[in-house]
């Protein structure tokens, strides 16, 4: 009798003991759904820029649809969960699709931790030219970004010019063609990426001679790759990868296709990468490789990197060519882009726009008015301007 009492009073008191127990441990759940950290950590930070990345990539079919300026605050806690999910699906999709060139990529824009600290030394940036842009587009750059840069920058050419080597030091007669040719701009890009490997330098940059360089930016941008691994970073100007047939043998020809940053916007590539290259790029390689797809020089480079050594293209909206509307970069990121250009597109004047310090006739690139922006102190800088 007292036996039996017992143990149902020992079951019991298990019994009301588990169902306590069960009541706290949803209690907890609850609470720490609730709590949640909005950690700004690199992780979070990822995750938030995909998400938004990712909502840009469903209403890319809607049309360009600018980034929207906002949610910089932490995300609400309910949503932390979902980052890997995000993060692992949108790696997915980055690397399966590309958006329209010209539309807007939030993600990439996003800023990115800093993995390597770097300085302006540590940048090869090669700026294309033929002579007879020395007058007309050169001094442009060497008045604006390149005076600021001298010792990161080298002008690859196709003339000797007493007067440009008064500006800088850093001139290469590439004994180049002056032709407009696919065999000669492939002949200067071979000229380019060996002095880059001479130089010891960690990143190869690549620009033309209508292109402004924000060297800070780029410097920025580049500090968040290791130099070390494989990275090739720029803007496609084509919508879908470029199909080419290369040549194997005499009589043999094979399809391909791949992505390429157009030379025109600017572009860079690891030392890492670079050195990968060199049986297809250095000495006279880079002609010859050139010669079996038959295209230019900044299709030839896309094609040893994503065809012949299967790294992929990292895209920046940072970098602008004057083959997109430049008038679409916002007034309020100009100074974060790092690469912007000029030139005309469909019987038009394109230019990015902005107020400045100079007016459309006396600055029509609007290079002298964003180098003002960039650097007030510039001795030819109006004082006082309100942008
Ligand atoms: C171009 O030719 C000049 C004169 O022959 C030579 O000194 C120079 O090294 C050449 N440049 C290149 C990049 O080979």
């Amino acid at each position: 009798m007292l036996k039996s009492c017992g143990r149902r009073l020992v079951l019991s008191l298990v019994g009301a003991l588990l169902a306590c127990l069960l009541v706290l441990m949803a209690d907890q759940q609850k609470l720490q759904q609730l709590q949640a950290p909005p950690a700004p950590s690199p992780e979070a930070a990822g995750g938030e820029g995909g998400r938004r990345a990712l909502r840009s990539l469903a209403s890319a079919g809607e049309g360009p649809a600018r980034r929207p300026q906002d949610q910089s605050g932490p995300p609400p806690a309910r949503q932390v969960r979902s980052f890997s999910d995000y993060f692992s699906k949108l790696s997915r999709v980055r690397r399966d699709v590309g958006p329209p060139a010209g539309v807007a990529r939030p993600g990439e824009s996003a800023p990115r931790p800093q993995l390597e600290e770097i300085f302006p030394r540590d940048v090869f940036i090669a700026v294309k030219t033929t002579k007879k842009f020395h007058r007309s587009r050169l001094e442009l750059l060497l008045d604006t970004w390149i005076s600021r840069n001298k010792d990161v920058t080298f002008i690859f050419t196709d003339g000797e010019d007493e007067e440009l080597k008064k500006h800088t030091g850093n001139v290469i007669n590439t004994n180049c063609s002056a032709a407009h040719s696919r065999q000669a701009l492939s002949c200067k890009m071979a000229v380019e990426y060996d002095k880059f490997i001479e130089s010891g330098r960690k990143w190869f940059c690549h620009v033309d001679d209508d292109n402004y360089v924000n060297v800070r930016m780029l410097v920025k941008l580049l500090s968040s790759y290791p130099h070390t691994q494989d990275i090739y970073i720029g803007k496609p100007s084509l919508d879908r990868p470029i199909q080419a047939t290369e040549r194997i043998s005499e009589n043999k020809m094979q399809p391909v296709h791949f992505w390429f940053a157009t030379g025109g916007a600017g572009f860079c590539i690891s030392r890492g990468l670079a050195l990968k290259m060199s049986p297809w790029a250095s000495g006279g390689h880079f002609m010859s490789t050139a010669e079996k797809i038959r295209l230019p020089d900044d299709c030839t480079i896309g094609y040893i990197i994503e065809s012949v050594l299967g790294v992929k293209l990292i895209r920046s909206n940072l970098f602008h060519s004057h083959l997109e509307n430049l008038q679409q970069v916002p007034k309020s990121e100009l100074h974060k882009q790092v690469t912007l250009s000029y030139g005309m597109f469909e019987n038009k004047r394109n230019s990015i726009h902005m107020k400045g310090a100079f007016s459309v006739e006396a600055d029509p690139s609007r290079f002298r008015s964003i180098h003002c922006l960039l650097y007030p102190d510039t001795p030819w800088c109006p004082a006082n301007v309100v942008y």
